[in-house]
């Protein structure tokens, strides 16, 4: 830490910056899970198998730390950053958790497990990427009614990718928990839980009560975007020796901050880029319109469509007796401007 950083922060009466991007496995920081808490318990006292679904940033992560932390004391609960890429890893971390000694067989641990009285709670994130060798032996543990498997992938997971994985394991799932974007209620309550836990004694927040609801409005209910305003306005704020932070920092910073959005557009391929394009003169899109823009079939421009809305970059809805439009997520439409799309697209 630089004695600015050290200055600013001691100042604010904070041990540390409370804006890390990590996730967080402590339940006191995170917002808007009560009601999962609970279920989850539930589940997980009954060993069933559970997915949970959500966006990028919505949480996931965390939630399955939460669990972690808060099952630690009862129960075995085991996390896996991603689903082990072999049976021999699967085996061989719980193995490990379990303190075996050696090598053990995919049968023999299913063995021992199924005669133990060890109740373990299998943690498994980013579970879209599970392949079907690994997809088979939780199948097998599925059925010991002491260990209970709780996915977390991003939506579609339940109904699209793991039945194509592995049918009879997405028959055994018996519960989706589905996450929502938090309120901006909400995300104003994460960033002062956030400064709270990092508090000694009376806490000062360096926001104003405009600023924090900037954040909240800006972020649109993604606790992951409305931490890294937090963080990039507490960088300037140190730089500049300030120590009130008011909506002109966060202004400033959303105009000139190539967020997420704009990389994930970056990337995308020429038709998407295409599609995108559409928006800077075409407030909502339909399919027929891609089909003929792109000169393409009505399931390629379907598919493109898809794809986007999979990169949360475009949303459906309803329109009147005709079937779907689209339209861009909010914070594309802020970016995307008959200025900015020669540079974005
Ligand atoms: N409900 C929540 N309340 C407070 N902070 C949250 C909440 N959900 C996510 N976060 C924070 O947002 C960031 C992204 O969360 P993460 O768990 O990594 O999301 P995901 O795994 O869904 O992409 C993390 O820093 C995390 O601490
Ligand atoms: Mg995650």
């Amino acid at each position: 830490m630089s004695s600015e950083e050290f200055e600013w922060f001691q100042k604010m009466n904070w041990s540390k910056n409370p804006f890390q991007l990590s996730p967080v496995g402590k339940p006191d920081l995170v917002v808007g899970f009560d009601e999962e808490f609970q279920l989850l318990e539930n589940y997980i006292r009954l060993g069933y198998d559970v997915v949970i679904e959500g966006p990028y940033g919505s949480g996931k992560t965390s939630l399955l730390l939460c669990l972690e932390t808060l099952f630690k004391d009862n129960r075995l609960p085991i996390f896996f950053y991603a689903p082990p890429e072999s049976v021999a890893e699967l085996i061989q971390i719980i193995g490990m958790e379990l303190k075996f000694d050696g090598e053990i067989l995919p049968q023999v641990l299913y063995q021992t497990l199924r005669r133990s009285d060890d109740r373990i709670i299998l943690l498994i994130d980013e579970a879209h990427d599970l392949n079907i060798d690994v997809a088979k032996m939780l199948r097998g543990l599925s059925d010991l009614d002491n260990i209970s498997i709780i996915y977390s992938a991003l939506n579609g997971f339940s109904f699209d990718k793991l039945p194509k994985i592995l049918n009879t394991l997405a028959d055994r799932v018996q519960e989706i928990i589905y996450l929502d974007l938090l309120s901006e209620e909400e995300v104003i309550l994460a960033i002062e839980k956030r400064i709270e836990d990092v508090s000694e004694e009376n806490e000062v927040s360096p926001f104003t009560e405009d600023a924090l609801n900037f954040i909240a409005q800006v972020s649109e209910g993604a606790p992951r975007e409305a931490i890294k305003l937090c963080s990039a306005a507490i960088a300037i704020a140190i730089r500049d020796s300030i120590f009130e932070i008011d909506i002109d920092i966060l202004e400033k910073i959303t105009k000139r901050r190539p967020s997420e959005i704009v990389r994930k557009i970056q990337r995308l391929g020429d038709r998407e880029k295409q599609v995108i394009k559409l928006f800077v003169s075409h407030p909502v899109i339909t399919t027929g319109l891609v089909k003929d823009e792109l000169s393409v079939s009505s399931q390629a421009s379907y598919n493109v469509i898809a794809r986007l809305m999979e990169k949360e970059l475009v949303t459906s809805r309803e329109a009147e007796g005709r079937g779907n439009e689209y339209l861009p997520v909010g914070l594309v439409k802020r970016i995307l401007t008959q200025e900015t799309a020669p540079f974005l697209l």
